[in-house]
């Protein structure tokens, strides 16, 4: 598939197939993503690959969260279909970032070149993953159990993001945006 094609065909998928993504397959997509430029070459980017019982495990622990949430009212966006989406998916990538906690001088602008650096790697997955007849959900909504996961995984690093993959189970229409002229400024 050329690059232009997969960019304008790639979708945010929420629903997969109950079917399991070979771990080769997997390890290629990860390998492909680290092939992604990052700030000096620093590669600031670790993934946990969660799978059956763990990703089960998961899920779980997102779903008590979801009902403490609900019962004290709080809004909880789109967690809640989140949650499902990971439930289906076959995997969930966790990219941490585990610079930020053992460097003694980081700093702001050190997180925010490495975060775009996890960004580019993310997108990275987004992009191949179809090549494999996969498609991907990024998820930013396992921050509102951010230490609850950190906790459960005993984990130091920082968490970024989260990565769902599994076999399509809807192919949907592309989301509007925002147009051009809106989002550039042209300075001469
Ligand atoms: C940083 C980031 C965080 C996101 N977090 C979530 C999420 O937690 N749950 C979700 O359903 N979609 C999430 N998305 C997907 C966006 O909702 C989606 O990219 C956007 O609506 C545009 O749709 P498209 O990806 O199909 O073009 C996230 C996307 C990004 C880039």
């Amino acid at each position: 598939m050329d690059i232009i094609r997969g960019i304008e065909a790639r979708r945010s998928v929420r629903k997969f197939q109950d079917k399991v993504i070979p771990k080769d397959i997997i390890e290629r997509i990860l390998e492909l993503s680290t092939k992604a430029p990052s700030g000096k070459n620093r590669q600031p980017w670790k993934f946990v690959i969660l799978q059956n019982n763990k990703k089960d495990e998961l899920v779980n622990l997102m779903r008590k969260i979801a009902s403490a949430y609900k019962k004290q009212n709080t809004n909880i966006g789109s967690y809640e279909l989140t949650i499902n989406s990971i439930n289906e998916a076959s995997v969930l990538i966790l990219v941490f970032n585990p610079y930020s906690k053992i460097e003694e001088d980081y700093n702001y602008y050190r997180l925010i070149t490495d975060t775009q650096s996890i960004g580019a790697a993310i997108q990275t997955i987004a992009l191949v993953a179809p090549n494999f007849g996969l498609g991907t959900l990024w998820i930013c909504d396992i921050f509102y159990c951010h230490n609850e996961i950190m906790t459960w995984l005993e984990c130091e690093d920082e968490l970024v993001a989260a990565v769902a993959i599994g076999y399509p189970n809807e192919y949907p229409h592309s989301r509007p945006r925002k147009l051009l002229h809106e989002v550039t400024e042209w300075i001469y």
